[in-house]
């Protein structure tokens, strides 16, 4: 008896193991090369799960060694995704045939995640449209000018923190993220909603909207992972992404200030103020839940990419005196022509600054990749004759970091070189190989304002204090895995001092 159920379940693991590895062999049909190394019920995802690599550091390295075509099969567990490679047909996905391709490769549960399911990241065809009318309605130049205002506020706050850090020692050490994270959290708080984030008062940490921020989006765990990439076991385990205390926070937080305003009729200069003049001036109803979920929308999208991208930034000028130097004298000049007041014309001017943020998205990728899912069915023509009959469903892998950093578009990639986007020299880039925003319809849509708030935050630094790379930064730089966006091991420490 006993035997006969050992063979019985030996067979059943033996049937399910070619089962899976049959999976495996969805490109090889489709005569689509596939990435080396994929396994049965995992496919290339066994490094990510097992915390050795993250997903975005996983498609570089497949990049890299599959240079030499226009795209590759990979397998995210059993599903089978495309990378795509050649420039050319990121911007058939992104832009030409957005319409086959438009829809992000991340589900969220409306159920388990109500106020993150309205973002519109996670949305597609009227509920995407709509979301993103509104966004598109607040970042315009002149509501940006109105949102400058709360985040000159934050730079004045930030400056009382590191003077008073320094009213008694000649320089200080500091982490970057940890600098960045309170000023954008901060910036989201003020230009958001309007009130004080607490986030350069660690006396009241309980009430920060950095620690908020945190407890959603700095789960660095397998678990996180899991949950991220397999959706569906959100569903299982009946657990959102959301804690309920952060869900809760930002409820009654909307609820309480919305309630004053109406009471108060007071205009702000923020986005919860932008959302309800729309909503009067162009009929278009937002309810309470909708607000919430914009409002976090603005906190999930804008504070973590934002305060990494400036940590990136801070780190480049710490380790490369010149191009610091050279960006503090045009702050100073432009500075002074507004009578030593950010202005958004003056942030305008500040193009070299302009010039280090993209040179600094490029060598470090904030996400290093973006995932895109098939909506309707395609042909993709790569110029080395592969042809792919794209399947609605699938994914499409876009490698920004490979593109970024492939020697045959950037000369010396892995070097610092901010005159790569000089007035000279950056219309000769190869379109579609420098993403740190996306492209196409979906671009992100807070990037002017991401731009706004970290041209104000590094002039309002640079213009007073310098910056200095610390020992104890972790060089070569080495991400941990297992986070979503790219994460330094051991941070980004630099000593700061009075200029
Ligand atoms: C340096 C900071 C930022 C970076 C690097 C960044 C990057 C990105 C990227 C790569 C995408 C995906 C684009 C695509 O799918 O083609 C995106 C989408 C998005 N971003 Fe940003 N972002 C930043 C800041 C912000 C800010 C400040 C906000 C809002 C306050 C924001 C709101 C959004 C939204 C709502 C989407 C979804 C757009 C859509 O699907 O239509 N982002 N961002």
């Amino acid at each position: 008896m006993a035997v006969i159920l050992i063979s019985l379940i030996v067979g059943v693991l033996v049937a399910f193991y070619f089962y899976l590895a049959q999976k495996n062999k969805y490109w090889q049909k489709r005569g689509i090369p596939c990435a080396d190394g994929a396994l049965p019920g995992v496919g290339h995802m066994l490094w990510v799960i097992c915390m050795r690599t993250s997903l975005p550091e996983c498609c570089y390295k497949i990049y890299e060694d599959n240079k030499n075509h226009s795209m590759i099969g990979f397998y995210n567990f059993t599903s089978p995704s495309l990378i795509i490679i050649e420039p050319e047909l990121v911007k058939t996905v992104l832009q030409t045939n957005f319409a086959n391709f438009s829809e992000n490769n991340v589900d969220i549960d409306p159920i388990l995640d109500p106020l993150v399911a309205h973002n519109p990241f996670f949305n597609s065809g009227d509920k995407w449209i709509t979301a993103r009318k509104r966004f598109t309605y607040a970042f315009s130049s002149m509501r940006l000018k109105i949102l400058l205002e709360s985040v000159k506020s934050v730079c004045v706050i930030l400056e009382n923190y590191l003077d008073n850090k320094l009213s008694k020692v000649r320089k200080i050490e500091l982490e970057l993220k940890d600098l960045f994270s309170r000023y954008t959290a901060q910036v989201v708080a003020a230009a958001g909603f309007g009130v004080d984030g607490f986030c350069f008062d660690d006396e009241k940490e309980d009430l920060s909207f950095q620690k908020n921020g945190q407890a959603i989006l700095n789960m660095d765990t397998f678990l996180f992972i899991v949950r991220f990439l397999i959706p569906s076991l959100n569903k299982i385990f009946k657990k959102s992404l959301t804690p309920k205390h952060i869900d809760r926070f930002f409820r009654t937080l909307v609820a309480d200030l919305m309630e004053q305003r109406r009471k108060d009729g007071i205009p702000r200069n923020d986005f919860l103020h932008l959302m309800t003049e729309l909503e009067r001036t162009e009929g278009d109803k937002i309810d309470l839940e909708m607000l919430t979920s914009h409002a976090l929308s603005f906190f999930l999208d804008g504070y973590e990419t934002s305060s990494s991208a400036m940590s990136f930034v801070g780190f480049q000028l710490a380790s490369h005196p010149k191009v610091q130097e050279k960006l503090r004298k045009e702050v100073m000049t432009v500075l002074d022509k507004y009578d030593g007041v950010i202005t958004y014309e003056g942030l305008k001017e500040m193009t070299y600054m302009d010039q280090v943020l993209n040179e600094s998205q490029r060598v470090i990728s904030v996400a290093g990749l973006m995932t895109k899912r098939c909506t309707e069915k395609f042909e993709l023509k790569g110029s080395d004759g592969l042809v792919c009959h794209v399947q609605p469903g699938t994914e499409i892998l876009i490698p920004t970091q490979g593109l970024q950093k492939d020697p045959r578009y950037w000369e010396n990639p892995e070097v610092f070189d901010p005159e790569r986007f000089s007035p000279d020299r950056k219309h000769s880039i190869e379109k579609f190989t420098f993403l740190p925003f996306g492209e196409g319809p979906r671009i992100c849509v807070g990037m002017r304002m991401a731009l706004l708030q970290m041209k104000a935050g590094l002039a309002a630094i640079l213009r007073k204090y310098s910056l200095e790379l610390s020992p104890r930064t972790q060089l070569p730089l080495k991400n941990i895995p297992g986070t979503v966006l790219t994460t330094p091991k051991g941070g980004l420490w630099v000593f700061l001092q009075q200029l």
